[in-house]
Parts: structure tokens; sequence; C-alpha cells
């Protein structure tokens, strides 16, 4: 989502620009009304273009340094949180001793203010075959009565097992509370995404702290979920929970979109960037994250390497969630561009009566490997030029940030990337595989 916002500001910044020379241009015309032959029109033009590259370079050099101050003030903040949060420091929990075929997956909401959480508490009812295995528990912030109101009904009538809310409290210590977020004015369009994070906070809490699960899956209020979705996050907890270079199960594919994706509903992937999106997560992982949870961008924060750690998610190929709200912090203008073409998932694929072994680290890697470069290997041009159509996979190898870019503009994939030069993250020589 970041992303977005940064591309956000390159091109209002481009379009201030060009409008201004454009403007220029006129004035200078009506200046030399007796110069308006080919050749001063050629002049100018060039001109025109030389300061249009010198200010292309100087508009990204501001953005990095935008990009290297906001970071600094986050870090200057977490780590102020952190002063104030770590006096009392949890003892560090290690993995729970529990039967995966039985543990419970309380299904965690994440409300605010958006009445159509009961679309997304529909859906997840009616594919819900075992309550006592997977309880709803919908954490709401934001204080809207009407968004309330439509919880408490699912509460009356025992399909929700909690409503929890953000406790309104300035004065308590709890750290999360339903008071407004006073952010300075070069922050203040993101106190959205202060209020998200120490939701997710406060929330995460009660699901390990309070009720004492052992694992949770996250979803927000404006998810719509798969038949099979259940039986996804049933099966791969097992793994999740066996294999300590897996911290997540996700939901979700950032590329799953139609026309994008097989149409093998059963192929699930590791991937080493966190998709988010209804997720699953063990309570030591929580633990590990709480004491350093940021305040904003939490989603981010999770993807750069200290969090990370080099560990992978589970994603399947064809999402298990999509998102049908298009009212959201970041999700507007992404949603017209990206996610109402997710394609989600249609059939019930009987995941725990498969063999997931092969999601584990010591089977899957030397196997995607060998996958990977057992498919013949083309320049990006060759691919596009359409003639290689009839292969069943194809080979594009990218070497920087800038081929990775520009090669996945070309096939329409999501092309910003995070935490760039992570020890496994996207470095030195690798390989798009389609
Ligand atoms: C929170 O509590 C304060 C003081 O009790 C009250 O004035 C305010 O309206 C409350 N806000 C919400 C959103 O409930
Ligand atoms: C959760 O664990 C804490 C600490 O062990 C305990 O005080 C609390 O009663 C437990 N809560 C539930 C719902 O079991």
């Amino acid at each position: 989502m970041l992303g977005l916002r940064r591309k956000y500001i390159v091109s209002l910044v481009v379009v201030i620009f060009l409008t201004w020379n454009v403007l220029m241009y006129f004035v200078l015309i009506s200046r030399n009304p007796g110069k308006t032959n080919v050749e001063s029109v050629e002049q100018h033009l060039m001109d025109l273009q030389g300061d249009l590259k010198k200010q292309l370079v100087d508009n990204e050099q501001l953005l990095q340094s935008l990009r290297k101050f906001r970071q600094r003030a986050l870090e200057v903040k977490a780590q102020k949180v952190l002063k104030t949060t770590t006096k009392k420091p949890d003892p560090p929990k290690t993995k729970a001793n529990i039967d995966p075929a039985t543990v419970k997956l309380p299904i965690l909401m994440i409300a605010c203010d958006r009445v159509t959480v009961s679309r997304s508490l529909d859906l997840l009812l009616k594919h819900r075959k075992d309550a006592e295995r997977f309880p709803i528990i919908v954490s709401q912030d934001c204080g809207h009565q009407p968004t309330a109101d439509v919880i408490n009904k699912y509460v009356k009538d025992k399909s929700v097992e909690s409503h929890i809310k953000v406790p309104n409290d300035t004065n308590s210590n709890i750290h999360p509370d339903l008071s407004d977020i006073k952010l300075p004015w070069p922050q203040r369009k993101f106190t959205g995404y202060f209020k998200i994070s120490r939701h997710y906070k406060w929330a995460l809490n009660q699901i390990f702290n309070v009720f004492n699960y052992s694992a949770v899956i996250i979803v927000e209020d404006d998810l719509d979920i798969s038949p099979d979705f259940y039986e996804y996050f049933s099966a791969t907890f097992k793994i999740l929970h066996e294999d300590d270079s897996l911290w997540c199960v996700s939901a979700w594919n950032d590329n799953g979109k139609n026309g994008m994706v097989s149409d093998d509903s059963e192929l699930l992937y590791r991937t080493d960037f966190f998709p988010g999106l209804g997720w699953m997560m063990e309570g030591h992982t929580w633990q590990e994250l709480a004491p350093k949870w940021p305040e904003a961008f939490w989603d981010d924060w999770m993807r750069a390497p200290e969090q990370r750690k080099d560990r992978v998610c589970i994603r399947p190929e064809i999402c298990r969630t999509s998102t049908f709200g298009k009212k959201g912090v970041s999700r507007g203008l992404f949603f017209e561009k990206h996610l109402k073409f997710i394609r989600l998932n249609s059939n019930f694929v009987p995941f725990t009566q498969k063999d997931l072994s092969y999601l584990k680290k010591e089977n899957y890697d030397e196997d995607f490997k060998k996958q990977v470069y057992d498919v013949p290997e083309f320049t990006i041009a060759e691919v596009t030029s359409g003639n290689k159509k009839h292969l069943k996979a194809v080979r594009v190898t990218y070497s920087t940030k800038e081929q990775f870019k520009s090669t996945a503009k070309k096939l329409g994939i999501m092309d910003d990337f995070k935490a760039w030069g992570s020890k496994n993250g996207l470095q030195g020589n690798s390989e798009l595989c389609i």
C-alpha cells in the first residue's frame, strides 16, 4: 500500500511540473512572437526535455529522502513505544505443546465503522462447519454505534463468540484507546494507519493474553471468503506449527487476478513476501512481535528483515479471500486498480485429506529451485512478443530493482517491492517464473 502513496506523490509532482512547463512554454512563446519558427520550437522542446529529465532525477532524490525521513521518524517512535512498554516484559513464550488437529483457531475480525461487516460475518458463518474449533471474535475500534449494533445481533444469537471493543479510556495505561491520535501535520494524513496499528496490537493481545488462544486467523471487515477457507487454515496449521521457517499462512496471492492464475485450486506455495489479508499466526510469533509492534504501517514493518528473519508464509495460487470494500485507509484507488480483479476460489479443496508436507522447507526449496531451472529461459521481450504462448512456463531473469520493476510492469504483475535487499529477498539474480 505504501508503494501507492509513493506513486501518488510522484505522479502529483510530475503533473504539477508538466503543467508548469506548459504554462512557461506559452509565456515564453507569447513574449517572443517573432520567433515562432520551427527551429525555436524544436529548441524549446529540447530544453524542456532536458529540464524534465533533470526534474525527474530531482524528484526521485526528493522521494528517497522523504522515505528515509519517514523511516527514521517511525523508528524513533517505535523506540519510544518500546521504552514505555518494556517496563513489564512478558516472559518469552515458547511453542505451545498442542495438537494441530484439534487446536482452536479463533477468527479475529478487525472491524471499525463499516456496517457491511455483516457481509463478512455471514460468509464466515455460512462456510463454518465447526463452531467449537473456529470461534469468531469481533474486535471493534472507532466506537461506531451502528456497526456495534450490527455486530451485537450476531452476539445475541451466539454465532459470534465475543464482541470486544478497544477501550475508550484515555486515562488508563492501556496503550491503545479510542482517543484521537494527534500527529504533526506532515503525518496527519496517516492517522488511519496509526489507529489500525494500535487496534491490531490491542486485539491480538486480547486473543493471546486474555483469551489465551495459541493461534489466530485474522480477517478484516471487508473480506469475502472461499468455501474452503477453514479447510485451508485447518490443514496448513500443522505445517506452520512444525516448520520453524514458517511464520504465517495467508489466504492471499497478490497476483491472484483473473487471467493471471492457474486454474489449479490445489496449488500452494511458500513466499517470503508477507501477504496479509486473511492470515494465521501462532501465539509465540505474537509474543515476539508484540513488544516492538510499530505505531503505524504494521504490514510493511512485518516485511522488514528485522521482523521477518528469513521466515516465509504459505500462500495459495488462487485467493481464499477477496475484498469487496472500497472504503478503507488505503484501499480506494487500490481497489479500482487491483483488488476488484482478484479471483476468489469457488470450489472446496479437501486440504485436510492431502499430504501437505511438500510445503516444509526441507522438501520445498530444492524442489522449487529445480522447477524454476527446468523451465526454458527467455528475455522479457521474447516473452511479451507472444510467440512463446504455446509454452506452459517460461523463466525471465532480472538482477536489479529497475529490471524487476520494468519486467513486472510488462507482465502486469505487482511491481512494487518491500524490504529490497534482505538476505533471502530479491537480490542478485532472481527469476520470475510464469
Ligand atoms: C470516550 O469517552 C469520553 C469521556 O468519557 C467521551 O466524551 C467520548 O464521547 C467517548 N468517545 C467515544 C467514541 O465513545
Ligand atoms: C489466561 O491466562 C491467564 C494467565 O495464566 C489467566 O489468569 C486467565 O484466567 C486465563 N484466561 C482464560 C480465559 O482462561
